[in-house]
């Protein structure tokens, strides 16, 4: 393997020579999902190829006898067409796996061990209201009932009313009691001047550790901390095995477990979020709730360029909730993984009426995805864009420009931050 003339990003259109395990019952040509920045020269002994592309002659091979199979794209993203197919030859044909896996025999195995682990103990679960700590908290809910304390901080970067609506869906929805812990002055005042992507994700999951601590105080004797992280979380902010870089700081409630002395309970550790969705609708999670669109733990710190300060994320959550609600209207909302709006500490000139305008400049980012590891931009309609574009020059003050981000991931993240 050496590095290659020219990196490989996003699509490329796979050959297999029919002499593959992995690729029996797949077409010829496909395409797959590649992001590397190497190239295979020679085969290893005793290994054939079985497929390439036009960059990469070599972009799969195997050696059946050694059960070794090495694959240069990536079949597990959602932009490779046949992934799972390929996957699934993997999991069923080498390693003779059954695929007994369900969400309700996930479900229920999930919750009893649980209720072993946590035995007569107190339960302490940051919840947000995704879907991540919602489905956490409800399987712990299941397993330990009013044992289980939910504690929601309100850190002062999240959406327009979006506090109280969390609220009124654990309470009323769920029948779970959540602590609202209204934070916001102190993670704005620590914010203060920050510009750096990092230091924004530092600072805001450090303060969280500490209001969350300080809030749990409080509570009864608790042992145990709950927490929604997923699979892909594990994967982009350790390095699981072999080198995958820290691409952003996750922010989960990292330095917690350690700190309050807690052991952690991850009970969708090795789960995507689609998966996590239909676990939380076996649940009997309300679609509002299982079927929101994810949020970052940072929050709208992340989608404000530059400093974050009170006025512009009042803006910012002003266009966001027109989006979102424009989205929703037209009946896109399902569809896309993802869509919001990030501010830009930037100032052009417009023209209102007769008066000149320098005002500050909005996109929408808005991407399909089926994990959040790799995504496409989202082609909305044409007159969704003209609406939401017309609202929010016309109703949020502070913005006269809106443009539109067409970047996938790779090259691109999701967030901008
Ligand atoms: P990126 O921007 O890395 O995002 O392409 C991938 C997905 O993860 C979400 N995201 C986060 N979620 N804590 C979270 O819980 C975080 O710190 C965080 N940063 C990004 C992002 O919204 C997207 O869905």
């Amino acid at each position: 393997m050496r590095p290659a003339p020219r990196r490989s990003y996003g699509r490329a259109e796979l050959e297999h020579n029919g002499n593959g395990r992995l690729f029996s019952g797949v077409p010829e040509r496909f395409r797959a999902w590649a992001s590397h920045g190497d190239l295979v020269h020679a085969l290893p002994d005793g290994f054939h190829r079985t497929a390439g592309t036009r960059q990469a002659r070599i972009a799969a091979f195997e050696s059946p006898e050694r059960r070794l199979y090495g694959l240069q794209f990536h079949p597990e993203v959602v932009h490779t067409e046949h992934g799972a197919a390929i996957l699934r030859n993997f999991a069923f044909e080498v390693c003779g796996a059954r695929g007994g896996w369900s969400p309700r025999s996930h479900a229920e195995r999930t919750i009893a061990a649980i209720r072993a682990q946590v035995g007569d103990g107190q339960v302490v679960c940051g919840a947000s209201g995704g879907v991540d700590s919602t489905v956490t908290a409800m399987l712990v809910h299941r397993a330990i009932g009013e044992r289980l304390h939910c504690i929601f901080v309100d850190n002062g970067v999240l959406r327009k009313d979006e506090a109280e609506s969390v609220r009124s869906s654990f309470e009323e929805a769920l029948g779970i009691p959540l602590q609202v812990v209204d934070a916001r002055e102190r993670f704005l005042t620590r914010l203060k001047g920050v510009r750096s992507p990092e230091r924004k994700r530092k600072i805001i999951g450090r303060e969280f550790i500490r209001v969350f601590e300080e809030a749990s105080r409080e509570l009864p004797d608790v042992r145990f901390l709950a927490q929604g992280t997923l699979y892909p979380d594990v994967i982009e902010s350790v390095s699981v095995k072999g080198p995958s870089a820290v691409i952003k700081s996750h922010h989960n409630v990292g330095g917690l477990p350690k700190r309050m002395r807690l052991k952690l309970i991850e009970p969708l550790r090795e789960l995507f979020k689609d998966e996590v969705r239909v676990l939380g609708r076996q649940l009997g999670a309300p679609d509002g709730l299982v079927g929101r669109h994810p949020f970052p733990g940072p929050g709208l710190a992340v989608r404000m360029l530059g400093t974050v300060e009170k006025d512009g994320l009042d803006v910012l959550r002003e266009a966001d909730a027109i989006l979102e609600e424009e989205i929703r209207s037209a009946g896109c909302y399902d569809r896309i993984w993802q869509a919001f709006v990030v501010l830009l500490p930037l100032r052009t000139v417009g023209v209102m009426g007769d008066a000149r305008t320098y005002e500050r400049v909005a996109v929408i980012r808005a991407v399909e995805s089926r994990d959040g590891m790799t995504a496409d931009w989202a082609a909305l309609p044409h007159e969704l864009l003209v609406r939401v574009s017309n609202r929010i020059t016309g109703e949020v003050r502070g913005v006269n420009r809106v443009v539109l981000d067409i970047t996938s991931k790779p090259p691109g993240t999701i967030e901008w931050e």
